[in-house]
């Protein structure tokens, strides 16, 4: 499987309660994303990933905001059928290959790309995407390194997408956007539903 043709849009979402993942999962399903990144940046993101791994076939789940080798371990344990890393160090991308599953290392720099090339991968998380240089930069990367494909994210918007999304070495965005906390906290699935379908009219023709 690969990340990067699954959905042009990846939502990046923090979750605080388990009891939401299901139903968050389900609207965004309805609304026509048929994929979720899970940040491993709360204490219960890991029993979220089990949920909706083993209630919502329609959804794939990864982890995102894997750090540490043992989190790779963790998050394919739970059910994530993929991985996504900030960035990336010689041992943690050695644990989310040993995983098996898909692997969406993170890089910002050219020298970080390289390393990760010489590593055999083709397929790289861009982070933190606007904050680093943002589609100008990645478009620039494109001359030196055309046979590499990026998944922006960091700061990326609705209105910001398409810039990124118009480059031959972009195949995805991903950002919390589409899930936007003060929806989360206040279980507003329907809205959530709605702007997942604003986005995949908006991006995906
Ligand atoms: C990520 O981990 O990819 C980012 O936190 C998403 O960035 P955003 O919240 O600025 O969209």
């Amino acid at each position: 499987m690969s990340i990067l043709d699954l959905s042009p849009v990846v939502p990046v979402v923090v979750l605080d309660d388990p009891d939401s993942a299901v139903p968050l999962a389900r609207a965004l399903v309805e609304g026509g994303i048929g994929v979720i990144e899970l940040t491993l940046r709360t204490p219960t993101a890991l029993e979220s990933i089990r949920r909706i791994a083993a209630e919502v076939p329609e959804i794939a789940v990864g982890a995102g905001t894997v750090t540490t080798p043992q989190q790779a371990e963790d998050a394919v344990k739970a059910g994530s059928s993929f991985l996504v890393s900030p960035g990336t160090t010689p041992a943690l991308l050695d644990a989310m290959l040993a995983t098996g599953v898909t692997v969406l290392p993170g890089c910002s720099t050219i020298s970080e790309a390289l390393v990760l090339r010489e590593a055999g991968l083709t397929e790289l998380k861009f982070f933190p995407a606007e904050a680093v240089g943002g589609a100008p930069f990645l478009s620039s990367l494109g001359g030196p390194l055309p046979d590499l494909r990026f998944c922006p994210t960091g700061g990326i918007t609705l209105d910001s997408a398409p810039r990124y999304l118009a480059l031959p070495n972009v195949a995805c965005v991903g950002g919390s956007w589409l899930t936007p906390a003060s929806a989360v906290k206040s279980r507003d699935w329907s809205s959530i539903t709605a702007t997942a379908r604003a986005t995949v009219s908006a991006l995906i023709q």
